[in-house]
């Protein structure tokens, strides 16, 4: 453990992984009653009307869209949708907004119904990380235009070729051999 915590690149990539792929991409809260949501930025409607917070009605479905903010210029800046993993040694100051329950990311969600999960998930994904990518070589077995994702609540490979079959992420793995590049 006192190893991985150490590791601060492996924890940017972990950390750029669970944005940019946020496995749960959206989810979905019920309007327990009439209420108003309080906006930061007032917003103007289509009528030209300015509001400072969207009425909902008791049994209104709010759509939480957690990719979306994940991968928002807006908090992440132009290059939002790529991988970076560098990005995490200077944060945007906009990003410490998101009320997300673990790393300025709404991934695991935020507030009394957020995944409990997060810490074993964490570790978890470090520990495979730093094990298996010291041992294996993995390569895609399929082209990489033929993967694609779909999901229910949790987003998931398929093949585009396969559309039939289950989830599926077809990889080449070899053991790892280090080339010192001399002969
Ligand atoms: C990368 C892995 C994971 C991600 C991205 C993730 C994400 C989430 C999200 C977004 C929610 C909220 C869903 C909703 O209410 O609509 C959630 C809830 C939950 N997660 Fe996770 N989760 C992960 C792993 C885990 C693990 C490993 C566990 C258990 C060991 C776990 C246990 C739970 C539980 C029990 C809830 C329901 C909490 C509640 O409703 O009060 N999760 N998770």
């Amino acid at each position: 453990m006192d190893e991985l915590v150490e590791l601060s690149y492996l924890d940017a990539v972990v950390r750029e992984t669970l944005r940019l792929h946020a496995p749960v991409p959206s989810t979905v809260r019920v309007a327990m009653k009439d209420d108003i949501l309080p906006v930061d930025t007032p917003f103007t409607d289509k009528y030209g009307v300015v509001h400072d917070g969207i009425n909902v009605r008791k049994g209104d479905s709010i759509f939480i869209p957690i990719l979306a903010i994940n991968r928002s210029e807006a908090i992440w800046g132009t290059d939002a949708k790529e991988f970076n993993p560098d990005r995490w040694a200077s944060l945007p100051e906009v990003a410490s907004q998101v009320p997300g329950v673990w790393g300025h990311l709404m991934t695991f969600l935020g507030g009394p119904r957020a995944c409990i999960g997060y810490r074993f998930s964490l570790v978890e994904m470090k520990a495979l990380l730093f094990t298996l990518v010291r041992a294996f070589e993995f390569e895609l077995a399929v082209p990489a235009s033929d993967v694609g994702k779909r999901s229910t609540l949790v987003q998931r490979p398929f093949l585009r070729s396969d559309p039939e079959s289950k989830s599926q992420l077809p990889l080449l793995v070899k053991p790892y051999r280090k080339t010192s590049g001399l002969s």
